[in-house]
């Protein structure tokens, strides 16, 4: 059932064109109009929620802090995301017009199970986006919206991230529709180049030789700093978390502004930094405000290695290896971007002879408050 590959991680992050696909199968018609059937919450609820709060753990709360950019840009409606564990201990102000996104893989996760049932009792309406069919945080919610990638069988989550990400989009067009914030031309043709990602994440992964030589190249360093901005922000967390669990190395992801403000004091000679740089074609100065990071850190030492938009050819004078993912709009790159992230831990582990599989001190699905 591994499909020929080594591993399950293996074939989960070979399974991302698909669980992508099937995510957004059926979700829409020819004109772009979103048609979410399971969608049980009333229209005229949705209209009035002035408040969006994302909960959910882990890998699970990166794709949240993904979809809140998106959700936010979209729909105008501010979205918070928080994890499931912290949520309740802080007095939280939820109503009737609070709209409560969680996203599980699992679908069992007892932290953001309990957020999720306390946010009801405050009266708040619950979504769940969810990877397993009939599981409990759907059962107690008021909507689901489940990701199809498929069954995951890899403690650590890979294809179910994208799929996450690619769900909580539809949940934002969806809103932006009902809502009117978008002309239904501009959701088709975000739809249209959501469409486009499977091939493009195939792409991707039919070019793993050069990140594969890397990682393995890497299996004595002892720390990796990520940096990203924006959307490419949770995708150096979930970079940085991947290369823990899977490689117990120490990584840490940061905002890449984020840098003088402390974190550029670990930099020294020789301190690997991987960096998601944004699609220069994107809005205001993201890129060139990333490509300056690059610089500051390489300037104290820094061994830099980024992932860029193919075509990019600004950034190759900053970095001493650079991994190109194909064009996609800003607001979709993470879905291109993590997948060398997942592919560098994966290899990374593999050449230290772990079970990618299995990390250590870890479960598939936390029960456990
Ligand atoms: C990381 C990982 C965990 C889970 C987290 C939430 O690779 O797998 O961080 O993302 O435990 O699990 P779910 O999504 O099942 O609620």
């Amino acid at each position: 059932e591994k499909d020929g590959f080594p591993s399950f991680m293996e074939k989960e992050i070979h399974d991302q064109p698909e669980a992508v696909a099937q995510t957004l199968l059926g979700r829409s018609d020819v004109d772009g109009k979103l048609t979410l059937d399971e969608m049980r919450i009333d229209a005229d609820v949705l209209k009035t929620v002035n408040k969006i709060i994302v909960l959910a753990c882990g890998t699970s709360a990166y794709a949240g802090q993904v979809a809140r950019y998106a959700i936010e840009h979209w729909c105008r409606i501010p979205t918070e995301v928080e994890l499931s564990h912290e949520f309740r201990y802080r007095d939280p102000i939820v109503d009737d017009k609070t709209l409560i996104v969680s996203l599980s893989q699992s679908g069992e996760t007892m932290d953001t199970l309990m957020a999720v049932r306390y946010a009801r009792e405050q009266g708040a309406k619950t979504i769940a986006i969810c990877n397993t069919n009939g599981s409990t945080i759907p059962r107690e919610s008021d909507a689901v919206l489940y990701t199809h990638a498929g069954p995951e069988i890899a403690v650590a989550s890979t294809k179910a991230f994208l799929a996450q990400i690619t769900a909580a989009y539809l949940l934002g067009l969806y809103l932006a529709q009902l809502r009117g914030n978008l002309f239904q031309g501009q959701i088709r043709d975000i739809l249209a180049d959501l469409a486009k990602v499977p091939a493009k994440i195939a792409q991707v992964l039919a070019n793993d030789g050069q990140i594969k030589e890397l990682a393995r190249s890497m299996a004595d360093t002892r720390s990796v700093l990520f940096l990203g901005r924006h959307v490419g922000f949770p995708v150096a967390m979930e970079g940085a978390l991947k290369l823990k669990e899977l490689a117990y190395i120490h990584a840490e992801g940061f905002a890449a502004g984020e840098l003088k403000h402390g974190p550029i004091a670990l930099i020294e000679e020789g301190q690997p930094v991987i960096v998601v740089v944004p699609s220069p074609r994107g809005r205001d100065s993201l890129h060139s405000k990333v490509v300056s990071n690059i610089q500051e850190v390489r300037a104290r030492g820094a061994k830099t290695i980024v992932i860029a938009e193919e075509g990019d050819e600004s950034v190759r004078a900053h970095a001493e290896h650079v991994f190109y993912i194909p064009e996609t709009t800003t607001l979709l790159a993470p879905l291109l971007a993590t997948v060398p992230l997942q592919i560098f831990a994966c290899e990374l582990a593999t050449a230290k002879g772990y079970d990618v599989d299995q990390p250590r001190n870890l479960a598939k699905s936390v029960t456990v408050e």
